[in-house]
């Protein structure tokens, strides 16, 4: 009876509905008129900033399922640091040294990847939910997405420690959706710089000026644990600040990809997972 009693509440509550604030987010059904406005204002935050934020995007009371599950996954997670520049390029030794593509920092984080999620744990529920990745493809307009194919890539925890840093970077993606599961003590801010760049106009002058320090134009994400984050980042200049203290920085990335079928190179899955299967 216990144990009947406690499977039930285990499949119920860690359910996509459970989790998600459908109240303030009414996102599982795409006929009514709440779901158009919320699929408006995320498009209008991501237009002016390409940042869109949905505090409280899984309830207060149940963001501890979502706490409890990455942090038993926190020691089978793989711990790199990698230097490079903030295009993700291997540095050109005939540009100027003071030229951005010259300028290295350290990048240090840990990953858990996809294969290492049990199957049924809340988190892969919410990735595998379809209505979320429908949801998603609205608020970023995109026509359709569909989930990474990649077996490590696709649904990946990130792992921050006290010291750990994701520098200065561009993505070379268009998007990255991503969800808050446990914020460090200090420390460990969402920086960024909105369209430093544009696809035709590199802004060099202004990249190097924020890799140097400068702190113009530069915009602090208000985050908090259950906040849905989606990212444009491909020309906005972006990073974590360092970790400081003892708690861990838990975040969800979600991949999506506007075709199907995409996966990762063997490289990259060396470089992020330190294994290519
Ligand atoms: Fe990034």
């Amino acid at each position: 009876m216990t144990s009947s009693l406690a499977s039930h509440s285990e499949t119920t509550l860690g359910s996509p509905r459970d989790l998600i604030d459908l109240v303030k987010y009414p996102l599982s059904d795409r006929s009514t008129t709440e779901y158009t406005q919320l699929v408006n204002t995320c498009r209008q935050q991501l237009g002016e900033l390409g940042a869109c934020v949905l505090p409280g995007f899984i309830k207060p009371e149940a963001i501890h399922f979502l706490r409890t599950e990455a942090q038993a996954l926190v020691p089978v997670s793989y711990h790199s640091t990698v230097v490079g520049n903030a295009y993700l390029t291997p540095a050109d030794a005939t540009l100027p040294e003071d030229h951005p593509s010259r300028m290295v920092d350290r990048t240090a984080l840990g990953v858990v990847a996809y294969d290492q999620m049990p199957e049924g744990i809340s988190i892969r529920r919410l990735y595998e939910w379809d209505c979320l990745m429908e949801f998603l493809g609205d608020a970023l307009g995109k026509e359709k997405l569909y989930r990474y194919a990649d077996p490590m890539g696709a649904l990946n925890i990130a792992v921050m420690r006290d010291g750990d840093y994701l520098r200065w970077h561009f993505d070379q993606t268009d998007f990255v959706v991503s969800l808050l599961i446990q914020d460090c003590e200090s420390g460990g801010e969402y920086e960024f710089v909105p369209m430093i760049r544009s696809g035709d106009n590199e802004h060099l002058d202004k990249v190097r000026a924020v890799l140097k320090g400068s702190i113009e134009g530069v915009i602090k994400l208000d985050i908090n644990p259950g906040s849905l984050v989606l990212f444009e980042g491909r020309n906005s200049l972006h990073r974590v600040t360092p970790i400081e203290g003892q708690t861990i920085r838990l975040i969800a990335l979600l991949g999506y990809d506007t075709k199907p079928g995409v996966v990762s190179t063997e490289h990259l899955r060396y470089m992020r997972y330190g294994r290519v299967k």
